[in-house]
């Protein structure tokens, strides 16, 4: 989604937006701007493309003021477009905004402002708030009260930051992230901990339907019937500063990288929580798992691990399909959400629903301080560190663990699974990976990829080709073996490449089977597997090992098949286009 910054205090503030909104791009990348405050005077700068970008176009960083507003862009409404970048000032200039989110009576707001004789430059529903704010402020004269009248005027989801020509800088949060920074003369305001963590580590987290207004050394914080907000001011762990890339060439191949650590760190610590996770689990009625896409794969692996491993039935949801079928959700029911961010709107959604229906959330989520994680009954930390490749890599390993964990609770004489040995395999992947490398490089042209799994790797092949799709934007798809010669045999020819997920397991025997039929039509295969097969035209080896470790470990060469391929197409694989990391939008 869209990154909103703003700061206040005693250095010049657009540098420490500049790089702040750097940090956040992970949230979208389209188009960027700042704008500060100087001398009463407000000062827009802003262009489409990544901040580094933009800002050696436009000098972003050279701005006047201490008092400044940013924000990076993944655009909504309207195209991506200079004018439709943040800020947007309103019509007199004297206040400007930042705002992540989605104003859904823009159109009401706008027509009424146009009949008044407010104008628009850009086709967003964000600017309607700048001018709401300049109409409320000149009624008002006041920014509490501007902001109390602008916020019972709008509708949909948001978090903005306005700043004032008279040098106020005020922020309200509607069902998006917004963070405050306290630092030790200056206040950050922020979407995610990243904007300011090289700053400061308290931060407040704003809740839902509250609003700051920051003036010369002080803060307060108000709910949106003007009354004072009970806040507390928590230590942020450093580690989410953590976010430099290091020696690797982008963040995803040194999250891939990390998995032999992180695999570790999932669920560290979190013995009481598996427990009551288990209890709830026992007990429930119902058994729903719910994420968005790559949480959504592991929430259809959890059903086979549950089912397999201890007889238990679940239901995966995709959650930005339960609003249109709420009814599936019964009481006395658990809803496990899974979640990197903790910020998906549409988990978030789901998640309301399943509450309603009386139902026990228990989360699995990386952001401990997300709004998933505040709402859960239970939360179970993935600890795998920032992750900034928009392509989900460790987490989703992460979240295989811990759901193997849960599993393991629930009955260990079945799951025998030993996290060091799939740790140490995991590196045996990662240590060498020229024959990957070279592989890669003949996906370059290609325009389609399918990849075929069985039982619980056709899981693996869904979020295979996520990665693939997400990184090298060709089309792929995940394909159940069994389903081959009803429908996709039908699209193999000399054109097409297919990975073949086959580990020596019950599905092995099967699988190699589709392989043949599928070269027989010409199509290249790739195999993914711990035996060597001359049906593969490349063979890319994974570690022996037990059965049940297979799916953790399958995935690793096709994130990083995905990778290289990405490297040999020349986009770039931290950001794709179009995408976002975190959608906090429906
Ligand atoms: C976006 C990202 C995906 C991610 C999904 C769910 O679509 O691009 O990589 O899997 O959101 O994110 P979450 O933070 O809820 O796991």
């Amino acid at each position: 989604m869209c990154s909103i910054i703003g700061y206040y205090g005693n250095e010049t503030a657009a540098p420490i937006l500049v790089k702040g909104l750097k940090r956040m791009e992970y949230r979208g990348y389209d188009s960027v701007g700042v704008a500060t405050e100087n001398d009463n005077e407000i000062e827009v700068k802003k262009g489409t493309g990544k901040v580094n970008e933009v800002n050696s176009k436009v000098q972003l960083d050279v701005l006047p003021g201490k008092i400044g507003i940013g924000h990076t862009r993944w655009a909504t409404h309207g195209k991506v477009t200079d004018l439709n970048a943040h800020p947007h000032p309103s019509n007199s200039g004297k206040i400007a905004i930042v705002h992540n989110g989605i104003i859904e009576n823009f159109e009401e707001l706008k027509n009424q402002l146009e009949s008044e004789g407010y104008s628009f430059k850009s086709e967003t529903d964000s600017e309607v708030i700048a001018n709401i704010l300049q109409k409320n402020y000149e009624i008002t004269k006041d920014v509490k009260e501007t902001i109390l009248k602008t916020v019972s005027e709008l509708q949909g989801h948001y978090a903005f930051v306005a700043m004032f020509e008279n040098g106020q800088l005020a922020a309200a949060r509607f069902h998006e992230p917004l963070i405050i920074g306290v630092g030790q003369d200056d206040f950050f305001l922020s979407s995610d901990v990243l904007g300011f963590i090289e700053y400061t580590d308290d931060a407040i987290y704003m809740e839902n339907g509250n609003f700051v207004i920051l003036e010369k050394d002080k803060f307060q914080i108000l709910d949106f019937n003007g009354e004072h907000a009970k806040y507390g001011i928590t230590k942020v762990s450093k580690e989410f500063g953590d976010a430099y890339k290091g020696d690797y060439a982008h963040f995803t191949l040194k999250e891939i990288y990390e998995q032999p650590e992180t695999i570790l760190k999932a669920g560290e610590k979190t013995a009481d929580e598996i427990k009551s996770t288990a209890d709830y689990i026992r007990h429930a009625k119902n058994i729903y798992i719910t994420g968005s896409g790559t949480s959504y794969n592991s929430a259809l692996i959890a059903k086979q691990i549950l089912s397999k491993y201890a007889k238990i039935k679940a239901e995966p949801i995709m959650s930005s399909e339960l609003q249109f079928s709420p009814d599936i959700i019964e009481d006395n029911s658990i809803l496990i959400a899974i979640s990197q961010s903790g910020e998906s709107a549409d988990v978030l959604d789901a998640v309301k629903i399943a509450k309603k229906a009386n139902c026990k959330i228990i989360a699995i989520v990386n952001l401990l301080t997300s709004s998933l994680a505040r709402e859960a009954d239970v939360t179970i930390g993935m600890n795998c560190g920032p992750e900034i490749g928009v392509a989900a890599t460790k987490s989703f390993t992460s979240q295989l663990v811990i759901l193997y964990k849960i599993v393991k609770y629930l009955n260990e004489e079945n799951l025998k699974i030993d996290f060091n040995q799939t740790s140490q395999s995991i590196g045996k992947i990662l240590e060498n990976p020229t024959n990957v490398q070279k592989t890669a490089k003949e996906l370059k042209d290609i325009s389609d990829i399918y990849v075929l799994g069985r039982g619980i790797h056709y899981p693996i092949a869904i979020e295979a080709s996520l990665k693939l799709k997400e990184l090298t934007y060709i089309h792929a798809e995940g394909i159940p073996g069994g389903e081959l010669k009803h429908g996709p045999l039908a699209l193999m020819d000399d054109n097409v490449f297919v990975i073949i997920i086959n580990p020596n397991d019950s599905t092995y025997t099967d699988t190699l089977t589709s392989a043949r039929e599928i070269k027989a039509r010409g199509a290249k295969i790739i195999g993914i597997s711990d035996v060597q097969s001359d049906v593969y035209d490349y063979w890319i080896e994974i570690p022996k090992i037990s059965e049940s470790e297979f799916p953790i470990l399958e995935i690793i060469p096709i994130q990083l098949l995905s990778y290289y391929a990405a490297l040999e197409k020349d986009t770039d694989p931290d950001y794709p286009r179009n995408l976002a990391k975190s959608v906090t939008v429906k």
